[in-house]
């Protein structure tokens, strides 16, 4: 039996100002001062990352950024590399997140470039990968998630991906209160592992973090939580909270 370490990432979206983002840690850290199962990230907007950096210092919360460019520096305006994320501090990244995709033009080519990029810094990328809700009606779930992990891999050797967390996020469940059940999440998280091991061997499949996105909420966290497919949660709304993602941050333990 493998242990992967639980990963609970609170994705806080275009959300919080640098002083919001310093409350909110100012009152996270004592309530998971005593957790230690979990490897617990945040992930602010670029502008907060400082000083959310500054906040958690002598903590065991880390910090990672929600998105970045594939190339090193340049003529790039409004874009920010992974060397740049690295040199700030963080030590994760996100990478190709279901809204990035829909408003942003992301495609698994980018996710792709994106993540060597990542890799090349020495962050720890989680890639987000899910269906749309039409793409589930239509049977197509099982094809989706093996086209968007395979491309995510392509030119990536097994001996590269061992920093590599892949977040199943179906679309139908971000930010609708509609959460995929336990079973369903642990079904598509399957067929996700199945493809890392035809991409990387099963060695590498059985020790890839694949966490679950999608409405997670303290009332739900614990059965999500509960699947031994289930290696974490990357969390929207409800990681805005202090209160609310250190009890989702809980459920890591129980
Ligand atoms: P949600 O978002 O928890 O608000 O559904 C999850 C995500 O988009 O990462």
């Amino acid at each position: 039996m493998i242990a992967r370490q639980p990963l609970m990432a609170a994705n806080w979206k275009m959300y919080k100002t640098p002083e919001q983002a310093r409350a909110f840690v100012a009152a996270f850290l004592p309530l998971i001062a005593n957790s230690q199962a979990a490897e617990i990230v945040l992930f602010p907007p670029f502008l907060d990352i400082a000083t959310v950096l500054e906040s958690v210092r002598n903590s065991q919360v880390q910090v990672g950024a929600q998105n970045i460019y594939w190339q090193e520096e340049g003529a790039f305006t409004g874009e920010i590399s992974a060397s740049m994320v690295r040199a700030a501090g963080c030590t994760h990244v996100l990478i190709g997140h279901s809204e990035r995709r829909q408003y942003f033009g992301e495609t698994d080519e980018t996710v792709n470039s994106k993540l060597h990029a990542a890799l090349a810094q020495r962050l720890l990328p989680v890639v987000c990968v899910g269906e749309l809700l039409s793409e589930r009606e239509a049977g197509q779930t099982e094809e989706v998630l093996r086209r968007q992990t395979s491309k995510a891999l392509e030119g990536i050797s097994a001996e590269m991906a061992a920093p590599i967390a892949i977040a199943y996020e179906p679309v139908w469940a971000i930010g609708t209160g509609r959460t995929a059940t336990p079973e369903i999440a642990a079904e598509a998280h399957l067929v996700i592992r199945s493809q890392v091991a035809h991409a990387l061997g099963r060695h590498v499949a059985e020790n890839m973090r694949i966490l679950y996105g999608g409405s997670v909420k303290p009332d739900n966290a614990p059965s999500l939580m509960n699947q031994p497919e289930i290696d974490g949660a990357l969390v929207g709304g409800a990681s805005l909270d202090p209160h609310s993602f250190a009890k989702i941050v809980e459920s890591a333990g129980a």
